[in-house]
């Protein structure tokens, strides 16, 4: 089986899949194309290390550009690689142009390909990930859910039942695994903070971040907020490269803007956060699991999950929503988690499971 990876939240995902693989006698050992989408040492190679993940068999170094460069660069590579290993599935995971190029490049050439994460739906087509997950969802050959909605939207789309199934959700294989060593860390202690005494922040969506006049109120609401709790901000490079360009950001020594963190030390702070302000779709998920409260800095969510039975609360992308939205949340009282049905950390055993029950089926022409 070709598992692929490219871009940070695809790293968390594959870990527990090629864990499980690697144990099943019945498949030939995994292969690993990372298609190098994310490529810096803390967006990639430091995620290697956390989480314990095997060197990949095949790099693709497809590295940054416009949409259309980064998924022809992945095709073009990722075609050879396929033709060469002539894998029994290919494997992708999440939404990023990484993810739909290795579909298409592996559905047509004619070789099964899984979704993970498949059926997640924002409806908001001016998000470049919902194109992604559309177009993925309506070629894979197997599409592994991770909660009720996402199946009821597949089906929606007219997708049969027997390509769909809910085997829960894999990054919180991931959490499972590692939240022991990340709670060791504390790693809220290095960067000056006391444990449930500060504000954790992530910001990197193009409609967040790349406007500099947005940006701007974003870090004016964070400073404000900073005269009241600790603010830390590790920066994803697309909003670190925004930032250089507002002179004078730090104007408080309460909000720490650093460098994008390695896995343990992101789950560590993410675990020891009063409550996180973020328009990631990994940490609504993780902060959701982990009990934390998370103030989701969109208009909408393809992970309506977290609201419903998680820790998640859609505020708009209005800067001028930031500063009440966390003063009530410091207000509150934290409750704790709420199991979330298949949220479990099996989910990669349910993943192979439905893998190499339905490689049986396609052997035996069903
Ligand atoms: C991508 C995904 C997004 C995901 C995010 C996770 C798409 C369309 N977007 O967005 O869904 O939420 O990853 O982090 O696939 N850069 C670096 N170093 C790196 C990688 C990127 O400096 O290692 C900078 C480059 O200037 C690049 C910019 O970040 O142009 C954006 O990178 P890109 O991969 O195009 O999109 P992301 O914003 O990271
Ligand atoms: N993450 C990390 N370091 C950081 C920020 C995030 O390790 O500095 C992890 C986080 O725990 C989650 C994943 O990256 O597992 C989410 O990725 P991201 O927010 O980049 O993408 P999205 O989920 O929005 O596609």
């Amino acid at each position: 089986m070709v598992v692929v990876a490219g871009a940070r939240p695809n790293f968390m995902k594959v870990a527990p899949i090629l864990k499980v693989l690697e144990t099943r006698s019945e498949c030939f050992p995994p292969v690993l194309v990372h298609t190098g989408q994310h490529y810096d040492h803390e967006m990639s190679a430091t995620f290697f290390r956390d989480l314990a993940l095997q060197e990949p068999h095949h790099y693709l170094g497809i590295g940054s550009g416009t949409h259309a460069e980064q998924v022809a660069r992945a095709m073009l590579a990722l075609e050879p690689v396929l033709e060469a290993e002539r894998p029994e599935w290919v494997v992708v995971v999440g939404d990023v142009n990484s993810t739909v190029a290795a579909a298409f490049t592996a559905v047509k050439m004619g070789i099964p390909t899984a979704h993970i994460e498949a059926g997640l739906r924002s409806y908001d087509r001016r998000m470049p990930e919902e194109l992604n997950r559309v177009a993925t969802d309506s070629i894979c050959d197997l599409l592994l859910t991770p909660s009720e909605d996402a199946d009821a939207n597949l089906r929606r789309e007219g997708i049969p039942a027997e390509r769909i199934v809910r085997v829960g959700n894999v990054m919180i294989d991931s959490i499972v695994a590692h939240l022991p060593a990340a709670r060791a860390l504390r790693a809220w202690e290095g960067e000056g903070c006391g444990e449930r005494r500060y504000v954790l922040i992530t910001l990197h969506r193009p409609s967040n971040v790349d406007a500099i006049e947005k940006l701007t109120q974003i870090i004016d609401a964070l400073c404000e907020v900073a005269r009241d709790i600790p603010v830390l901000f590790p920066a994803h490079p697309r909003t670190a490269e925004r930032l250089q360009l507002i002179r004078g950001h730090h104007r408080s020594k309460r909000l720490r803007i650093v460098r994008p963190m390695g896995y343990l030390a992101f789950l560590s702070v993410l675990s020891g956060a009063r409550v996180v302000l973020t328009d990631s779709g990994g940490v609504q998920e993780e902060s959701s699991f982990l009990g934390i409260p998370c103030l989701t800095f969109r208009e909408n969510t393809e992970r309506p999950v977290t609201i419903e039975r998680g820790t998640s609360r859609l505020i708009g992308t209005d800067a001028r929503r930031i500063v009440p939205s966390i003063q009530e949340s410091l207000q509150q009282e934290l409750t704790g988690p709420r199991p979330i049905p298949l949220w479990d950390g099996h989910a990669a055993d349910r993943i192979v499971a439905s893998l190499l029950r339905v490689r049986d089926d396609f052997k035996r022409g069903m």
